[in-house]
């Protein structure tokens, strides 16, 4: 497939089915990711990548803390509060991902419960969590972002989908005791990886971009 019908088909996915990911693909695409650049080819990355019965605990020291009422404690203070233009952008994403659902907008309960999932992988097999030095700042998050796309592509050429979540950064606790991760590295992120679970109406979800010239302009 080329990477214009990568780029194409691909769209988040947060409900998977049962199948797991054969470890030696696995492996596989994480050696292929390590041709992503990064600034001074530094390669900041330190990927966790969690499966089978380690993940299955994690899961459920995740909920725990998640549902405990402890405000997130991110690593990395990285999410803005998105004003104008994007605040708008981010309403539209949530509704989009509500009415695939069919949730209303104005049903908190329910939309809190979707978004627990988050922290159960959307039942995916296999979860990836991006670490880095705390000290990098912001040009190591630059280098995390590319990696990240260039992992979910690979994953997406081997028919494996994935979920990018910012919310596997907001309760590091649980991950950092399980996996023993150094004081001075920091969970920027995470992703969902496996199969789509094809009649699942979250899955449905289709967000647009906007035009073009809104994002880019052309100077001759
Ligand atoms: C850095 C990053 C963090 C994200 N965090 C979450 C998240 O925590 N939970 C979630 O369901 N989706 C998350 N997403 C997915 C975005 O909502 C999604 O990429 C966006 O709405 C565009 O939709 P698409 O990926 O289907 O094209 C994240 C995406 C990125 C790139």
């Amino acid at each position: 497939m080329s990477l214009t019908e990568l780029l194409t088909k691909r769209s988040s996915i947060r409900a998977y089915n049962e199948e797991k990911i054969d470890s030696e693909l696995l492996l596989e695409i994480f050696k292929k990711a390590q041709a992503s650049p990064s600034n001074c080819n530094v390669q900041p990355w330190q990927t966790l990548v969690v499966s089978g019965e380690a993940l299955k605990s994690l899961g459920k020291s995740l909920i725990q803390e998640v549902l405990s009422g402890k405000p997130p404690h991110p690593d990395f203070d990285w999410l803005p509060k998105y004003q104008d233009i994007h605040r708008e952008r981010q309403f539209d994403s949530a509704n989009t991902l509500y009415s695939a659902m069919n949730i209303d907008r104005t049903d908190k309960a329910a939309r809190q419960q979707s978004m627990v999932r988050n922290w159960q992988f959307f039942d995916a097999p296999t979860a990836v969590f991006f670490c880095m030095k705390k000290y990098l700042g912001i040009m190591g998050a630059v280098d995390m972002g590319i990696y990240a796309q260039t992992v979910a592509l690979l994953a997406q050429e081997a028919g494996i989908s994935s979920c990018m979540q910012g919310a596997l950064g907001q309760f590091p606790q649980p991950i950092r005791e399980q996996f023993s991760i150094a004081d001075d590295v920091g969970i920027l992120f995470g992703m969902s990886l496996g199969y789509a679970k094809t009649n699942a109406p979250v899955n449905t979800a289709k967000t647009g971009r906007v035009e073009l010239g809104q994002s880019v302009q052309f100077f001759t």
